[in-house]
Protein backbone atom coordinates (compact mmCIF):
# COMPACT_ATOMS: atom_id res chain seq x y z
CA UNK A 1 0.00 0.00 0.00
CA UNK A 2 1.58 3.20 -1.02
CA UNK A 3 1.88 6.02 1.89
CA UNK A 4 3.17 9.51 2.35
CA UNK A 5 5.87 10.73 4.42
CA UNK A 6 5.53 14.46 5.78
CA UNK A 7 7.59 16.40 7.75
CA UNK A 8 6.10 18.24 10.00
CA UNK A 9 7.05 21.53 11.49
CA UNK A 10 6.08 23.09 8.13
CA UNK A 11 6.60 26.56 7.18
CA UNK A 12 4.37 28.74 6.23
CA UNK A 13 2.62 27.75 3.08
CA UNK A 14 2.67 30.25 0.49
CA UNK A 15 2.40 30.52 -3.18
CA UNK A 16 -0.36 29.82 -6.16
CA UNK A 17 -2.28 26.82 -6.99
CA UNK A 18 -4.79 26.13 -10.14
CA UNK A 19 -7.80 24.57 -8.13
CA UNK A 20 -8.52 20.69 -9.79
CA UNK A 21 -11.48 20.09 -11.56
CA UNK A 22 -14.24 18.79 -9.24
CA UNK A 23 -14.52 14.65 -8.71
CA UNK A 24 -18.48 15.11 -7.94
CA UNK A 25 -19.30 17.19 -10.37
CA UNK A 26 -17.16 15.35 -13.20
CA UNK A 27 -18.91 11.67 -12.31
CA UNK A 28 -22.30 12.39 -13.11
CA UNK A 29 -20.84 14.54 -16.48
CA UNK A 30 -19.61 11.14 -17.12
CA UNK A 31 -22.49 8.91 -16.75
CA UNK A 32 -24.67 11.28 -18.60
CA UNK A 33 -22.34 10.50 -22.01
CA UNK A 34 -24.38 7.45 -21.60
CA UNK A 35 -27.39 9.24 -22.35
CA UNK A 36 -26.75 11.34 -25.17
CA UNK A 37 -25.87 10.48 -28.63
CA UNK A 38 -22.69 11.29 -30.27
CA UNK A 39 -19.25 12.50 -28.54
CA UNK A 40 -19.12 14.51 -25.46
CA UNK A 41 -16.05 16.50 -24.76
CA UNK A 42 -15.10 16.95 -21.03
CA UNK A 43 -12.27 19.60 -20.09
CA UNK A 44 -11.08 20.19 -16.78
CA UNK A 45 -11.72 16.53 -15.81
CA UNK A 46 -9.18 15.73 -12.68
CA UNK A 47 -7.04 12.69 -12.89
CA UNK A 48 -8.11 10.23 -10.09
CA UNK A 49 -8.54 6.66 -9.77
CA UNK A 50 -12.38 7.52 -9.65
CA UNK A 51 -12.77 9.24 -12.56
CA UNK A 52 -10.51 6.04 -13.97
CA UNK A 53 -13.39 3.66 -12.94
CA UNK A 54 -16.09 5.44 -14.18
CA UNK A 55 -14.20 5.24 -17.47
CA UNK A 56 -13.53 1.89 -17.25
CA UNK A 57 -17.26 1.62 -16.71
CA UNK A 58 -18.05 3.28 -19.81
CA UNK A 59 -15.56 1.03 -21.59
CA UNK A 60 -17.49 -1.71 -20.93
CA UNK A 61 -20.82 -0.42 -21.22
CA UNK A 62 -19.27 0.20 -25.30
CA UNK A 63 -18.41 3.57 -25.32
CA UNK A 64 -15.51 5.20 -27.07
CA UNK A 65 -13.19 6.57 -24.17
CA UNK A 66 -10.42 8.77 -25.52
CA UNK A 67 -8.59 10.65 -23.00
CA UNK A 68 -5.66 13.55 -23.57
CA UNK A 69 -3.90 15.69 -21.56
CA UNK A 70 -6.82 18.30 -21.70
CA UNK A 71 -10.03 16.33 -22.18
CA UNK A 72 -12.14 12.98 -21.72
CA UNK A 73 -14.01 12.47 -24.32
CA UNK A 74 -16.57 9.84 -24.56
CA UNK A 75 -18.66 8.57 -27.91
CA UNK A 76 -21.62 6.65 -26.54
CA UNK A 77 -22.94 5.77 -30.52
CA UNK A 78 -21.77 1.88 -29.77
CA UNK A 79 -22.52 1.55 -26.36
CA UNK A 80 -24.64 -1.39 -25.70
CA UNK A 81 -24.61 -2.80 -22.70
CA UNK A 82 -26.76 -2.13 -20.14
CA UNK A 83 -25.38 -3.91 -17.15
CA UNK A 84 -22.54 -3.10 -14.87
CA UNK A 85 -20.30 -5.80 -13.31
CA UNK A 86 -20.20 -6.12 -9.74
CA UNK A 87 -16.17 -5.85 -10.05
CA UNK A 88 -16.89 -2.21 -11.91
CA UNK A 89 -19.55 -0.77 -9.33
CA UNK A 90 -17.26 -1.88 -6.69
CA UNK A 91 -14.30 0.23 -7.61
CA UNK A 92 -16.36 3.74 -7.11
CA UNK A 93 -19.04 3.39 -4.63
CA UNK A 94 -21.15 6.59 -6.56
CA UNK A 95 -21.41 4.41 -9.53
CA UNK A 96 -24.78 4.37 -8.95
CA UNK A 97 -25.34 7.63 -10.66
CA UNK A 98 -25.21 5.62 -13.85
CA UNK A 99 -28.30 4.01 -12.86
CA UNK A 100 -31.01 6.97 -14.34
CA UNK A 101 -28.29 7.53 -17.48
CA UNK A 102 -28.62 3.45 -18.42
CA UNK A 103 -32.77 3.69 -17.89
CA UNK A 104 -33.04 6.89 -20.04
CA UNK A 105 -30.28 5.34 -22.85
CA UNK A 106 -31.71 1.32 -22.55
CA UNK A 107 -34.83 1.68 -20.56
CA UNK A 108 -32.75 -1.05 -18.38
CA UNK A 109 -29.95 -1.12 -15.93
CA UNK A 110 -28.53 -3.96 -14.22
CA UNK A 111 -26.29 -2.96 -11.38
CA UNK A 112 -25.11 -3.86 -7.85
CA UNK A 113 -26.20 -1.97 -5.06
CA UNK A 114 -22.97 0.09 -3.78
CA UNK A 115 -23.49 -1.50 -0.14
CA UNK A 116 -22.30 0.57 3.06
CA UNK A 117 -18.93 2.39 2.73
CA UNK A 118 -16.47 4.10 5.05
CA UNK A 119 -18.38 7.35 5.83
CA UNK A 120 -21.98 4.96 6.76
CA UNK A 121 -24.15 2.91 5.36
CA UNK A 122 -25.08 4.82 2.28
CA UNK A 123 -28.43 3.61 1.32
CA UNK A 124 -30.28 4.13 -1.67
CA UNK A 125 -33.71 3.86 -1.18
CA UNK A 126 -34.09 7.55 -2.80
CA UNK A 127 -32.93 6.71 -5.65
CA UNK A 128 -34.71 3.48 -6.39
CA UNK A 129 -38.67 4.90 -5.21
CA UNK A 130 -37.57 8.00 -7.42
CA UNK A 131 -36.75 5.48 -10.28
CA UNK A 132 -39.88 3.88 -9.84
CA UNK A 133 -41.92 7.39 -9.71
CA UNK A 134 -40.76 7.52 -12.82
CA UNK A 135 -42.33 4.08 -14.30
CA UNK A 136 -39.02 1.56 -13.67
CA UNK A 137 -39.77 -1.76 -12.47
CA UNK A 138 -37.12 -2.82 -10.12
CA UNK A 139 -36.28 -5.81 -8.90
CA UNK A 140 -33.38 -5.98 -5.66
CA UNK A 141 -32.78 -9.66 -5.15
CA UNK A 142 -29.60 -10.83 -4.30
CA UNK A 143 -27.45 -7.51 -3.94
CA UNK A 144 -28.25 -7.05 -7.48
CA UNK A 145 -30.60 -4.36 -9.16
CA UNK A 146 -32.38 -5.72 -11.74
CA UNK A 147 -34.61 -2.69 -13.93
CA UNK A 148 -36.99 -2.12 -16.45
CA UNK A 149 -39.21 0.53 -17.83
CA UNK A 150 -41.73 -2.07 -19.34
CA UNK A 151 -43.78 1.28 -20.31
CA UNK A 152 -41.34 3.85 -20.88
CA UNK A 153 -39.85 6.63 -18.68
CA UNK A 154 -42.74 8.53 -17.72
CA UNK A 155 -42.37 12.60 -15.82
CA UNK A 156 -44.03 12.42 -12.80
CA UNK A 157 -44.05 14.49 -9.71
CA UNK A 158 -41.23 13.28 -6.94
CA UNK A 159 -40.63 14.62 -3.35
CA UNK A 160 -37.66 13.55 -1.80
CA UNK A 161 -37.63 13.42 1.69
CA UNK A 162 -34.36 14.11 1.79
CA UNK A 163 -32.51 16.26 -0.42
CA UNK A 164 -30.09 13.28 -1.87
CA UNK A 165 -27.24 14.86 -4.21
CA UNK A 166 -27.03 11.20 -5.64
CA UNK A 167 -30.95 10.90 -5.84
CA UNK A 168 -31.48 14.31 -7.38
CA UNK A 169 -28.93 13.61 -10.43
CA UNK A 170 -30.20 9.73 -11.03
CA UNK A 171 -33.78 11.77 -11.31
CA UNK A 172 -32.72 14.73 -13.82
CA UNK A 173 -30.49 11.74 -15.85
CA UNK A 174 -33.66 9.87 -15.94
CA UNK A 175 -36.20 11.76 -16.69
CA UNK A 176 -34.84 14.66 -19.09
CA UNK A 177 -35.80 12.43 -21.96
CA UNK A 178 -38.98 10.75 -20.30
CA UNK A 179 -41.85 11.05 -21.05
CA UNK A 180 -43.81 14.48 -20.18
CA UNK A 181 -42.69 16.88 -17.25
CA UNK A 182 -41.12 15.71 -14.26
CA UNK A 183 -41.22 17.94 -10.91
CA UNK A 184 -38.73 17.31 -7.78
CA UNK A 185 -39.40 18.40 -4.78
CA UNK A 186 -36.36 19.34 -2.00
CA UNK A 187 -33.99 18.83 -4.64
CA UNK A 188 -30.81 19.00 -3.43
CA UNK A 189 -29.02 22.42 -4.39
CA UNK A 190 -25.38 21.23 -4.47
CA UNK A 191 -23.50 22.54 -7.20
CA UNK A 192 -22.93 19.29 -8.16
CA UNK A 193 -27.07 18.82 -9.82
CA UNK A 194 -26.49 22.54 -11.16
CA UNK A 195 -23.59 21.57 -13.27
CA UNK A 196 -25.17 18.60 -14.35
CA UNK A 197 -28.03 20.35 -15.67
CA UNK A 198 -25.62 22.82 -17.57
CA UNK A 199 -24.45 20.34 -19.41
CA UNK A 200 -27.83 17.86 -19.98
CA UNK A 201 -29.19 21.69 -20.94
CA UNK A 202 -26.47 22.39 -23.17
CA UNK A 203 -27.13 18.43 -25.04
CA UNK A 204 -30.93 20.03 -25.71
CA UNK A 205 -32.36 18.82 -21.96
CA UNK A 206 -34.87 21.30 -20.60
CA UNK A 207 -34.18 21.49 -17.03
CA UNK A 208 -35.25 24.38 -14.85
CA UNK A 209 -34.61 25.21 -11.42
CA UNK A 210 -31.45 23.22 -10.76
CA UNK A 211 -29.38 24.36 -7.84
CA UNK A 212 -32.77 25.41 -6.24
CA UNK A 213 -35.18 23.05 -4.22
CA UNK A 214 -37.95 22.40 -6.77
CA UNK A 215 -36.40 21.53 -10.40
CA UNK A 216 -38.51 21.05 -12.89
CA UNK A 217 -38.11 18.90 -16.46
CA UNK A 218 -39.33 18.88 -19.72
CA UNK A 219 -39.03 15.66 -21.05
CA UNK A 220 -37.15 15.83 -24.94
CA UNK A 221 -36.95 12.89 -27.18
CA UNK A 222 -33.41 12.99 -27.65
CA UNK A 223 -30.00 14.87 -26.23
CA UNK A 224 -26.83 15.63 -28.52
CA UNK A 225 -23.56 15.42 -26.44
CA UNK A 226 -22.04 18.76 -26.44
CA UNK A 227 -18.86 20.29 -24.34
CA UNK A 228 -18.35 21.48 -21.15
CA UNK A 229 -15.23 22.33 -18.80
CA UNK A 230 -15.79 20.61 -14.94
CA UNK A 231 -16.12 23.07 -12.71
CA UNK A 232 -13.47 23.37 -10.37
CA UNK A 233 -13.66 21.27 -6.98
CA UNK A 234 -14.53 23.66 -4.20
CA UNK A 235 -14.11 20.59 -1.12
CA UNK A 236 -10.33 20.33 -2.65
CA UNK A 237 -9.87 24.28 -2.46
CA UNK A 238 -10.95 23.87 1.25
CA UNK A 239 -8.62 21.30 2.20
CA UNK A 240 -5.70 23.65 0.35
CA UNK A 241 -7.01 26.45 2.55
CA UNK A 242 -6.35 24.60 5.69
CA UNK A 243 -3.36 23.36 5.10
CA UNK A 244 -2.43 27.41 4.62
CA UNK A 245 -4.69 27.65 7.81
CA UNK A 246 -2.47 25.29 10.36
CA UNK A 247 1.13 26.86 9.08
CA UNK A 248 -0.09 30.37 8.92
CA UNK A 249 0.33 30.33 5.54
CA UNK A 250 -1.00 32.79 2.50
CA UNK A 251 -2.32 31.01 -1.10
CA UNK A 252 -3.23 32.30 -4.23
CA UNK A 253 -5.97 30.03 -5.61
CA UNK A 254 -7.02 30.16 -9.29
CA UNK A 255 -10.97 29.34 -9.42
CA UNK A 256 -13.98 30.51 -10.80
CA UNK A 257 -17.49 30.64 -8.87
CA UNK A 258 -15.85 31.30 -5.57
CA UNK A 259 -18.86 31.97 -4.17
CA UNK A 260 -19.54 28.21 -3.90
CA UNK A 261 -16.94 28.59 -1.32
CA UNK A 262 -19.32 30.81 0.69
CA UNK A 263 -20.26 28.27 3.17
CA UNK A 264 -17.28 27.62 5.00
CA UNK A 265 -16.00 31.47 4.88
CA UNK A 266 -17.50 32.48 8.35
CA UNK A 267 -15.78 29.41 10.31
CA UNK A 268 -12.34 30.39 8.47
CA UNK A 269 -13.00 34.06 9.68
CA UNK A 270 -13.95 33.04 13.01
CA UNK A 271 -10.49 31.23 13.65
CA UNK A 272 -8.73 34.28 12.06
CA UNK A 273 -7.91 33.70 8.07
CA UNK A 274 -8.86 36.10 5.75
CA UNK A 275 -10.79 34.62 2.69
CA UNK A 276 -11.07 37.14 -0.06
CA UNK A 277 -13.56 35.65 -2.72
CA UNK A 278 -12.37 37.44 -5.91
CA UNK A 279 -14.42 36.72 -9.09
CA UNK A 280 -11.24 34.19 -10.81
CA UNK A 281 -9.51 33.78 -7.27
CA UNK A 282 -9.44 33.33 -3.43
CA UNK A 283 -6.72 34.99 -1.78
CA UNK A 284 -6.50 33.17 1.82
CA UNK A 285 -4.24 34.33 4.59
CA UNK A 286 -4.00 32.23 7.73
CA UNK A 287 -2.99 33.59 11.45
CA UNK A 288 -0.23 33.44 13.39
CA UNK A 289 -2.21 31.13 16.04
CA UNK A 290 -5.50 30.03 14.99
CA UNK A 291 -8.68 30.73 16.99
CA UNK A 292 -11.50 28.09 17.99
CA UNK A 293 -14.41 28.16 15.50
CA UNK A 294 -17.08 27.96 17.81
CA UNK A 295 -19.59 24.97 16.76
CA UNK A 296 -20.35 24.02 12.62
CA UNK A 297 -23.13 21.83 11.84
CA UNK A 298 -22.79 19.86 8.48
CA UNK A 299 -25.78 20.27 6.37
CA UNK A 300 -26.98 19.75 2.70
CA UNK A 301 -25.90 22.97 0.46
CA UNK A 302 -25.49 25.71 1.02
CA UNK A 303 -24.80 24.29 4.68
CA UNK A 304 -21.62 23.94 5.90
CA UNK A 305 -20.15 20.89 4.00
CA UNK A 306 -19.77 17.18 5.04
CA UNK A 307 -17.03 17.07 2.76
CA UNK A 308 -14.83 19.59 4.69
CA UNK A 309 -15.58 19.01 8.55
CA UNK A 310 -12.43 16.46 8.83
CA UNK A 311 -10.17 19.62 7.57
CA UNK A 312 -12.36 21.44 10.44
CA UNK A 313 -11.35 19.00 13.23
CA UNK A 314 -8.00 19.40 12.10
CA UNK A 315 -7.74 22.86 12.38
CA UNK A 316 -9.46 23.50 15.62
CA UNK A 317 -6.97 20.53 16.93
CA UNK A 318 -4.36 23.33 16.97
CA UNK A 319 -6.74 26.65 17.28
CA UNK A 320 -7.02 28.32 20.58
CA UNK A 321 -9.97 27.28 22.75
CA UNK A 322 -12.66 24.44 22.27
CA UNK A 323 -14.72 24.08 19.01
CA UNK A 324 -17.48 21.53 18.13
CA UNK A 325 -18.33 19.67 15.27
CA UNK A 326 -22.09 18.21 14.30
CA UNK A 327 -22.24 16.12 11.81
CA UNK A 328 -25.68 16.28 10.22
CA UNK A 329 -25.26 14.34 6.81
CA UNK A 330 -23.08 10.63 7.29
CA UNK A 331 -23.11 8.41 10.24
CA UNK A 332 -19.57 7.57 10.34
CA UNK A 333 -17.67 10.21 9.34
CA UNK A 334 -15.11 10.59 12.20
CA UNK A 335 -13.42 7.35 12.10
CA UNK A 336 -9.83 9.74 11.14
CA UNK A 337 -10.22 10.78 14.87
CA UNK A 338 -8.30 8.04 16.89
CA UNK A 339 -5.87 8.52 14.52
CA UNK A 340 -6.11 12.49 15.07
CA UNK A 341 -5.74 11.45 18.67
CA UNK A 342 -2.50 9.22 17.79
CA UNK A 343 -1.11 12.79 16.93
CA UNK A 344 -1.76 14.45 20.39
CA UNK A 345 -5.10 15.88 19.55
CA UNK A 346 -7.72 16.59 22.41
CA UNK A 347 -11.29 15.24 20.69
CA UNK A 348 -14.01 13.61 22.04
CA UNK A 349 -16.87 12.24 19.92
CA UNK A 350 -20.55 10.88 21.08
CA UNK A 351 -22.47 9.88 18.36
CA UNK A 352 -22.26 12.20 15.60
CA UNK A 353 -20.50 15.18 17.95
CA UNK A 354 -16.84 15.65 18.42
CA UNK A 355 -15.61 17.98 20.62
CA UNK A 356 -12.49 19.89 19.88
CA UNK A 357 -9.88 21.53 23.00
CA UNK A 358 -7.35 22.74 20.91
CA UNK A 359 -3.26 22.07 21.16
CA UNK A 360 -0.38 23.98 20.78
CA UNK A 361 1.06 21.41 17.91
CA UNK A 362 0.67 17.91 17.03
CA UNK A 363 3.67 15.31 17.37
CA UNK A 364 4.50 13.19 14.17
CA UNK A 365 2.83 9.55 14.73
CA UNK A 366 2.07 6.65 11.57
CA UNK A 367 -1.58 6.93 11.08
CA UNK A 368 -3.80 5.35 8.34
CA UNK A 369 -6.29 7.19 6.06
CA UNK A 370 -10.11 5.83 6.97
CA UNK A 371 -11.56 7.48 4.07
CA UNK A 372 -11.15 10.18 1.35
CA UNK A 373 -11.50 13.52 3.20
CA UNK A 374 -10.29 11.77 6.51
CA UNK A 375 -6.92 10.85 4.91
CA UNK A 376 -6.22 14.14 3.69
CA UNK A 377 -6.74 15.75 6.36
CA UNK A 378 -4.31 13.46 8.00
CA UNK A 379 -1.75 14.76 5.94
CA UNK A 380 -2.79 18.79 6.58
CA UNK A 381 -2.37 17.59 10.65
CA UNK A 382 0.60 16.19 9.39
CA UNK A 383 2.40 19.92 8.43
CA UNK A 384 1.85 21.39 12.00
CA UNK A 385 3.06 18.33 13.70
CA UNK A 386 6.74 18.30 15.64
CA UNK A 387 8.14 15.40 13.05
CA UNK A 388 7.95 13.28 10.27
CA UNK A 389 4.29 11.63 10.01
CA UNK A 390 3.29 9.16 8.52
CA UNK A 391 -0.06 8.58 6.26
CA UNK A 392 -0.81 5.13 5.26
CA UNK A 393 -3.24 4.07 3.04
CA UNK A 394 -3.48 7.06 0.67
CA UNK A 395 -5.33 4.94 -1.94
CA UNK A 396 -8.36 6.64 -0.42
CA UNK A 397 -6.58 9.98 -1.20
CA UNK A 398 -5.95 9.38 -4.51
CA UNK A 399 -9.57 8.77 -5.53
CA UNK A 400 -9.87 12.44 -4.82
CA UNK A 401 -7.01 14.79 -4.80
CA UNK A 402 -4.89 15.08 -8.35
CA UNK A 403 -1.28 15.41 -7.78
CA UNK A 404 -1.61 15.78 -4.14
CA UNK A 405 2.06 15.69 -2.63
CA UNK A 406 3.04 17.72 -6.17
CA UNK A 407 0.66 20.43 -5.07
CA UNK A 408 2.13 20.50 -1.59
CA UNK A 409 5.52 20.23 -2.93
CA UNK A 410 4.91 23.74 -5.11
CA UNK A 411 3.46 25.56 -1.81
CA UNK A 412 6.35 24.67 0.26
CA UNK A 413 5.59 21.12 1.64
CA UNK A 414 8.34 18.60 2.47
CA UNK A 415 6.17 15.24 0.99
CA UNK A 416 7.24 12.06 -0.36
CA UNK A 417 5.29 9.12 -1.37
CA UNK A 418 6.22 5.29 -0.86
CA UNK A 419 5.23 2.66 -2.87
C1 LIG B 1 -22.54 13.20 -2.49
C2 LIG B 1 -21.04 13.38 -2.62
C3 LIG B 1 -20.38 13.30 -1.26
C4 LIG B 1 -21.02 14.29 -0.30
C5 LIG B 1 -22.52 14.09 -0.26
C6 LIG B 1 -23.25 15.11 0.61
C7 LIG B 1 -20.59 12.49 -4.82
C8 LIG B 1 -19.92 11.45 -5.62
N1 LIG B 1 -20.52 12.36 -3.49
O1 LIG B 1 -22.73 11.87 -2.00
O2 LIG B 1 -18.99 13.61 -1.42
O3 LIG B 1 -20.48 14.10 0.99
O4 LIG B 1 -23.08 14.16 -1.58
O5 LIG B 1 -22.95 16.38 0.17
O6 LIG B 1 -21.12 13.44 -5.34
N2 LIG B 1 -29.42 8.80 1.68
C9 LIG B 1 -30.43 7.89 1.96
N3 LIG B 1 -31.01 7.25 0.92
C10 LIG B 1 -30.65 7.46 -0.38
C11 LIG B 1 -29.62 8.40 -0.65
C12 LIG B 1 -29.02 9.04 0.41
O7 LIG B 1 -30.78 7.68 3.11
O8 LIG B 1 -31.22 6.83 -1.28
C13 LIG B 1 -28.74 9.49 2.80
C14 LIG B 1 -27.26 9.12 2.88
O9 LIG B 1 -27.05 7.91 3.57
C15 LIG B 1 -26.69 10.30 3.61
C16 LIG B 1 -27.55 11.45 3.08
O10 LIG B 1 -28.74 10.87 2.55
O11 LIG B 1 -26.89 10.15 4.97
C17 LIG B 1 -26.86 12.28 2.00
O12 LIG B 1 -26.52 11.45 0.92
P1 LIG B 1 -26.41 12.01 -0.56
O13 LIG B 1 -26.78 13.45 -0.60
O14 LIG B 1 -27.17 11.08 -1.43
O15 LIG B 1 -24.87 11.87 -0.84
P2 LIG B 1 -24.17 11.20 -2.07
O16 LIG B 1 -24.86 11.60 -3.32
O17 LIG B 1 -23.96 9.76 -1.79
Amino acid sequence: MARFIVEGSCNKLSGKLTVQGSKNGALPLLSASVLVAGESVFTGCPKLTDIRAAENILTYLGCRVNENASAICVDSTDAYRYAIPDGLMREMRSSIVFLGALLGRFGRAELTAPGGCEIGLRPIDLHLEAMRALGAVIDETGGRLVCSCPNGLKGARISLSFPSVGATENILLAACTANGDTLVINAAREPEVAELAEYLNSCGAKIFGAGESVIRIEGVKRLNASCHTVWQDRIAAVTYMSAAAVTGGDLWLDMKRTELLLPVVEPFEKMGCTVDLRPDAVRFKGADRLDKFGMVRTLPFPGFPTDSQADFAVMASVARGTSTIVENIFENRFKYVCELRRMGAQIRTENRIAIIEGVSRLSGAEVTSPDLRGGSALVVAALCSDSVTVVDDIYHIDRGYENFEKQLENLGVKIKREE
